[in-house]
């Protein structure tokens, strides 16, 4: 119960920095996956470089690959996580150094999320593109 509470606050709390309703994320699935991927702006932005690289980049070098395609590779990388293939332009593009480019990598984020909310923001993920 407890934990409840506190899942509510935080739900509330990322809502109102986003100048988004509750009743917005329930009525837009694209709002709900926008919300959900508070967790993904760590390590990525849409257009800027943090430390991993933004998802307009990521996009862009997949353009060419269909939707599908993409809905599934973006699923099982947000829940299994993904190493190597962005090392090299880690290493040009991020200012930061973590530690040694060569271990930088995403974590799974299944932890954290369940399958359906993955959905929800590859959604989001790919309406960027639009
Ligand atoms: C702790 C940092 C971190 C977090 C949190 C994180 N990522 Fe990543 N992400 C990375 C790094 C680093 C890479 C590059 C991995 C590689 O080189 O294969 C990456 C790569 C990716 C890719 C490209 C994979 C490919 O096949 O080319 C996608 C898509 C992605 N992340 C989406 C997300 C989403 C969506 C979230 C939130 C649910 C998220 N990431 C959370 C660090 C992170």
């Amino acid at each position: 119960m407890k934990k409840a509470v506190i899942s509510l606050l935080l739900l509330v709390v990322m809502i109102n920095s986003y100048g988004i309703t509750r009743e917005d994320a329930e009525k837009n699935p694209i709002l709900k996956g926008k919300l959900l991927a508070k967790r993904c702006a760590w390590c990525h932005d849409v257009n800027r470089t943090l430390i991993a690289p933004p998802f307009k980049v990521i996009l862009k070098k997949y353009s060419n690959v269909s939707e599908e395609t993409l809905k599934k590779r973006f699923f099982n990388v947000i829940k299994n996580g993904s190493k190597g293939k962005w090392t090299e332009w880690i290493k040009k593009n991020v200012k930061v150094k973590m530690g040694e480019v060569d271990q930088m990598y995403m974590p799974p984020q299944k932890p954290y999320y369940n399958d359906e909310e993955i959905n929800l923001i590859v959604n989001w993920l790919l309406s960027l593109k639009k």
